[in-house]
């Protein structure tokens, strides 16, 4: 009964619709005069090569060049995922080179590796935007990022200033072929081995993650009784070092220093449980504005330098991070 009941109410509901009346037409969108290349012929392929999604960073990132891509509509924005391997993101690389990318926008997992099949999508001339990480051959376009030398710098400067010239200090580097890692560092001992009661007594690869940096501080702690500091290259391995530190109570006995100024961590340095971070910007809307400027034969600066600002407990009072 249930059933056939239902099936009358669902027919008389479908007549009552077709017998209603029709909508009113919308008057006609005006035509354009004269409509820009992009809007005649199908969307224009835009390729972002990452090297990973494995951090938060690097997501945030993926979200702000969509976001940004979702203003413009004669483009469609690939996401290839290097999935932190140099072999993977060059085949990534490759096949964006095949499909006739617009521009290759990429940010490189290492310098070395990535440089050649960077090389060859320039000589192809398909444009070249490097985002973060550079690569070793000035083939490319543009690039686009913050000075990692100077942050390395400020981080020395802060440190000497908090230790008060005196102490130990254990570095966590990030991938040791990425170029930020490279001048990450290079900053930070311009300024540290220059005073000579500050000593950098340990130095490992955390790789940016927050478990190797883990397994690097517990060897640094088992190793030195007395640690000041900890200057990591990133907040992920600051927290990995700060858990080590935290698991046999020494955590109080140093002070640590990382860099991107994700929320995680500034939330922490609001609590008092870290000191510092500087925020990383990673160059995502600045890197696809830049590529459809040169799309259009707008004429883009090839160094593109975007500011770094520390975060101490007073700033991270009005900073979220990602
Ligand atoms: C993310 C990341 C960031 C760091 C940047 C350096 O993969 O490790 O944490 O600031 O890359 O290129």
């Amino acid at each position: 009964m249930k059933v056939r009941f239902l099936g009358i109410s669902l027919l008389l509901l479908a007549l009552a619709g077709s017998c209603q009346k029709p909508q009113e037409k919308k008057p006609a969108e005006p035509v354009k005069e004269k409509l820009l290349p992009w809007e005649v012929a199908n969307k224009y392929v835009v390729g972002f090569s990452q090297c990973t999604f494995e951090d938060p960073w690097r997501i945030n990132m993926n979200k702000e060049m969509e976001d940004a891509a979702k203003d413009h509509r004669e483009i469609r924005l690939v996401i290839t995922n290097g999935e932190n391997r140099n072999a993977k993101q060059i085949a990534d690389v490759e096949n964006l080179g095949v499909m006739q990318v617009q521009f290759l926008i990429i940010s490189p997992r290492e310098a070395a590796p990535l440089t050649p099949v960077v090389d060859k999508i320039y000589d192809a001339g398909i444009p070249v935007i490097v985002l973060d990480r550079k690569i070793l051959s000035d083939k490319y376009t543009a690039f686009i990022g913050a000075s990692n030398l100077e942050i390395g710098r400020e981080a020395g400067k802060y440190l000497a200033e908090k230790l008060g010239n005196q102490g130990k200090i254990v570095e966590i580097e990030g991938i040791l072929g990425a170029t930020p890692t490279q001048e990450r560092s290079q900053g930070f001992h311009e300024i540290i081995d220059r005073i000579p009661g500050l000593k950098v007594v340990y130095q490992q690869p955390g790789d940016y993650k927050r478990s190797p940096a883990r397994w690097v501080m517990e060897n640094a702690l088992q190793a030195f009784s007395k640690i000041d500091a900890v200057y990591a290259h990133n907040d992920e391995m600051m927290i990995g070092a700060y858990l080590a530190a935290k698991a046999v109570a020494r955590e109080k006995e140093m002070i640590f220093v990382g860099i991107d100024g994700q929320k995680e961590a500034v939330d922490m340095i609001r609590q008092g449980l870290l000191d510092a971070t500087f925020v990383y910007p990673n160059g995502a809307k600045e890197a696809l504005e830049a590529g459809l400027k040169i799309m259009k034969g707008q004429p883009v600066p090839k160094d593109i330098q975007l500011p770094a600002i520390r975060v101490t407990k007073d700033e991270a009072l009005n900073y979220v991070g990602f």
